[in-house]
């Protein structure tokens, strides 16, 4: 947890997770001006569902509305890894995903990561931040312990992911309610 103090006020910046669990790697090869890490308890003011936007609705939040959800996913955080790309320049949000760490009783109480809510700010798409968030989220499913790590996607995303190391398999159904 980071403490930031100044003349008017004094708040608490949450990190979701622990550091360990983002690549050294990823954070080497970024384009410099970026950074990633944890989703953080103030990344409501630096853009981050404005960043999500780009997926798909997100709806309106409040700061209080935020706070829940943030806290929600700190609560249950072995299952909920979300991490971001900073804009150091902007201090905004500039990418964002998430692993959802799934245990079952096959394999032998293994794990299975799920990759969800992959977004790319559409001012910084093109730049590899989509490809170096997939290689951070794989980082935890195998920081994890996960036997394997899947997803989702659009057909017109297949060539980003096997761009990122995934094959098709099988087919994915939906039930909307
Ligand atoms: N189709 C084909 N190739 C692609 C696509 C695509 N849709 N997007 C990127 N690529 C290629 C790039 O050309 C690049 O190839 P190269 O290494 O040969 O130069 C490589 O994939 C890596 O591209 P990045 O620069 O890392 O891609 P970017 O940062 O733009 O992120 C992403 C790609 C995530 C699809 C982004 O465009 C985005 O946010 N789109 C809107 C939201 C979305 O569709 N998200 C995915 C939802 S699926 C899910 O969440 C599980």
């Amino acid at each position: 947890m980071l403490h930031f103090f100044n003349t008017e006020s004094v708040f608490f910046e949450d990190s979701l997770f622990e550091d360990k669990y983002l690549s050294p790697e990823v954070q080497a090869n970024l384009h410099e001006g970026y950074r990633l890490f944890p989703l953080r308890s103030n990344d409501f003011e630096r853009g981050y569902l404005d960043v999500l936007s780009v997926l798909t609705e997100v709806g309106a939040h409040s700061i209080d509305t935020w706070n829940a959800q943030f806290q929600f996913m700190k609560k249950h955080n072995d299952t909920y890894f979300t991490i971001t790309i900073m804009d150091e320049t902007t201090n905004r949000v500039a990418a964002t995903g998430t692993i959802l760490i799934e245990h079952k009783f096959v394999h032998k109480n293994g794990l299975v990561g799920h990759i969800e809510d992959i977004a790319v700010d559409s001012s910084h798409q093109g730049k590899k931040l989509g490809i170096r968030i997939i290689e951070a989220l794989k980082f935890i499913g195998q920081a994890t312990g996960c036997y394997k790590v899947i997803l989702d996607c659009a057909s017109k995303n297949i060539p980003f992911y096997e761009k990122c190391g995934f094959a098709p398999k099988e087919s994915q159904m939906a039930w909307y309610i």
